[in-house]
């Protein structure tokens, strides 16, 4: 229940600001409107819903944004990556596995730590997890298929901590460039695809 909960809330957040276009709805009310909606929340909250400029391309080409758009975020997405200090992208699988199955997270009150990443809501990783969503491809085998080369869990660290790096306007989320997630929780969830003794490999 958490996880379609917490993919509902995506999917309410990325299409938003299209249903109100179709209504004729104009930004300004809609920010308006959104604003109002929490009216005892923290200091700064304000940011957590404005737009950066990449959200607003996406949002405003519904998610199709011109190539010469889609190669202007890629780069300024994949600069915003920053990599362990050390180098060493593979934390502790079972842990990392906890995390993708793990669907709290992000209220005002959340701090990075107990923050869930919910990859199960849109990904298969191992079989024995029955209940999975399929907005996003299967990741069964994923370290496997790709040799289990360093470099391949390097891109996959990247792919977590900025979805859009690779790919601009996808559903998935930008745990790291958000802070949603920390460093050891993206290399535990990188060892949960590259490790060979995870599940996800077997
Ligand atoms: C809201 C849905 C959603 C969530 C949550 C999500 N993803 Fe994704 N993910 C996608 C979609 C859609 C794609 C395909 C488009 C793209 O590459 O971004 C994708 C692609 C990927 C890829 C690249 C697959 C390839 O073809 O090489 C990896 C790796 C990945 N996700 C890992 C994760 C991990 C690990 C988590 C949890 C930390 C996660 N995803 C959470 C939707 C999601």
């Amino acid at each position: 229940m958490k996880k379609i909960a917490f993919a509902l809330g995506l999917a309410l957040i990325v299409t938003t600001p299209a249903l109100a276009q179709d209504k004729g709805i104009d930004a300004a009310t809609l920010e308006k409107y959104t604003k109002a909606m929490w009216p005892k929340t923290p200091e700064g909250w304000e940011s957590r819903i404005a737009y950066d400029d990449t959200m607003k391309i996406c949002s405003e080409t519904r998610n199709q944004p011109s190539d010469a758009d889609f190669a202007k975020i890629k780069a300024r997405e994949a600069a915003t990556v920053k990599f362990p200090a050390d180098g060493n992208v593979m934390g502790d699988y079972k842990s990392g596995l906890k995390i993708a199955n793990n669907g709290r997270g992000g209220t005002f009150t959340d701090k990075p730590m107990t923050n869930g990443a919910n990859c199960y809501a849109c990904h298969q990783l191992d079989l024995q997890e029955v209940s999975y969503g399929t907005l996003g491809p299967s990741l069964h085998l994923y370290g496997k298929n790709r040799g289990f080369k360093p470099e391949e869990a390097k891109a996959a660290y990247a792919k977590i901590y900025n979805s859009m790096g690779t790919a601009p306007c996808t559903n998935m989320p930008r745990f790291g460039y958000h802070g949603f997630l920390t460093e050891q929780q993206m290399k535990d969830l990188t060892a949960m695809l590259f490790d060979p003794n995870s599940p996800v490999n077997k």
